[in-house]
């Protein structure tokens, strides 16, 4: 059995990983091989990627796709997506491609405020804190103005901080509610620090408030973050065109808007189907949001929990048919950066900016939407047609194949032969079997 470790970031890489193999690998040479062929030959980059976090003993590979063709407010754009699932990119070449030719997407950014709360216990009367507060808050607001400094000359920072009573909901339980414009950055860290003082500022001066001395009940910080939930910082992207120019191979295109616009309807109604419809939606959400180094994590927090927004789980896109016009449409906040965090350290992110043509804050905000409208649109458009299994594992295909260790010519022939059979894992292991004989 292993033992507990002491004092184990403190060692080289090279002691953590002997350590890791001898406690946990059996000193198996190849888990080692497999840690070394991972590392980058250049010396720099390695121990740009080793700071990233603690510990580091690999790199960890997703591949790097591109989307071409998005066509997003009048402007061509190449999508930069890291992702592992084999048919998101190409499911999002599809959407742009279809779209491309029915007028692109339009993308516009509806607000742009982020906020945190300072969380506070008071047991006190009401009325003496919300009077303490009116007095403080000025206070409060001048004790970050080193913090917030530059991002006022660029012309963000504190919005505004309000006094929330929420002692209906939890005894005795106020907030600071903070709202911020952060501007192109995603602002983690300056809220988190603004809130920081703003807590420290606030219990310093309630200390020798007479009133809450009087009644020896005073505020105390529990503690203080910023919120990943941001309805306040919201992005609405959208296509339309003419029912009759959706008429694809052997469908028309009123009974496709129609069986389109059920779907949407059914995720809208069904929390089972609208999980996995917004799962299709973050797939190309996330892939855009992991190549421009942004925090995914906090981007699907806020996301899922602005589908439920109104206290059931719904579908985050809405279609209807109007007038013989389709419009399907998504709106979903999104707290991104364009500066600070990865994007100015990681080379491909920097690259993923790069052939974004450096949007701002907005303009990301706004191509990551379209991302996830076309992922759904390329989903929904499989699932009401020839399903999503066809264009699924004809994507999965070469995965069964390395899995396999099929040889070239051999991936060659299993391609030709599943252009009109369907994939599955033993169609693919019978096919080998019978080339292999
Ligand atoms: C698979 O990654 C995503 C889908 O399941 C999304 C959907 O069902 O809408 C295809």
């Amino acid at each position: 059995m292993a033992e507990p470790v002491t004092g184990f970031s403190k060692k080289t890489k090279a002691e953590k990983i002997d350590w890791l193999a001898k406690t946990y690998l059996n000193n198996n040479p190849e888990a080692l091989r497999t840690l070394q062929k991972y590392w980058n030959e250049d010396l720099k980059l390695q121990k740009l990627h080793d700071d990233f976090i603690e510990n580091t003993v690999s790199n960890y590979y997703l591949p790097f796709g591109v989307a071409p063709n998005f066509l997003i407010n009048g402007k061509l754009f190449a999508l930069p997506m890291v992702i592992e699932e084999s048919s998101v990119v190409a499911a999002a070449s599809n959407a742009a491609k279809f779209w491309l030719q029915r007028g692109g997407f339009k993308a516009q950014v509806l607000s742009t405020q982020k906020n945190g709360q300072v969380h506070v216990d008071y047991f006190g009367k009401e009325q003496d804190i919300v009077s303490f507060f009116a007095e403080v808050k000025p206070k409060l607001i001048a004790g970050i103005s080193t913090i917030q400094k530059n991002m006022k000359k660029r012309g963000g920072g504190l919005v505004d901080i309000e006094l929330i009573s929420k002692t209906e909901a939890l005894n005795g339980y106020y907030q600071l509610h903070c709202t911020f414009e952060t501007l192109d950055a995603m602002g983690a860290n300056f809220i988190n620090s603004c809130l920081e003082q703003i807590a420290k500022d606030f219990e310093a001066e309630a200390d020798s408030y007479a009133p809450f001395m009087a009644q020896n009940a005073f505020p105390e910080i529990v503690m203080s973050i910023l919120s990943n939930y941001v309805p306040e910082c919201l992005v609405k992207a959208e296509v339309s065109c003419p029912v009759e120019k959706l008429a694809q191979k052997d469908i028309s295109g009123a009974t496709f808007a129609q069986k389109f616009v059920r779907a949407i309807h059914i995720a809208k109604t069904e929390p089972r189907r609208a999980v996995t419809h917004n799962k299709g939606i973050m797939n190309g959400i996330d892939a855009l949001i992991l190549a421009t180094g942004n925090d995914f994590r906090a981007v699907e927090a806020g996301i899922h929990a602005y589908a439920s927004k109104d206290g059931k789980y719904t579908s985050l896109t809405n279609a209807k048919i109007e007038e013989g016009i389709f419009t399907f449409s998504i709106e979903i906040p999104l707290a991104l950066g364009t500066v600070g965090g990865l994007t100015n350290l990681h080379p491909l992110v920097k690259f993923a900016f790069d052939l974004l043509q450096n949007p701002n804050a907005k303009q990301l905000m706004e191509i990551v939407a379209v991302a996830g409208l076309a992922q759904n649109f390329a989903a929904i458009r499989s699932l009401v047609t020839t399903g999503i299994q066809k264009g699924h594992m004809k994507m999965h295909l070469m995965n069964i194949l390395n899995q396999l260790e099929a040889s070239e010519t051999e991936k060659k022939k299993a391609v030709a032969h599943f252009n009109d059979n369907t994939v599955s894992h033993s169609a693919v292991i019978s096919f080998l079997d019978k080339t292999r004989a």
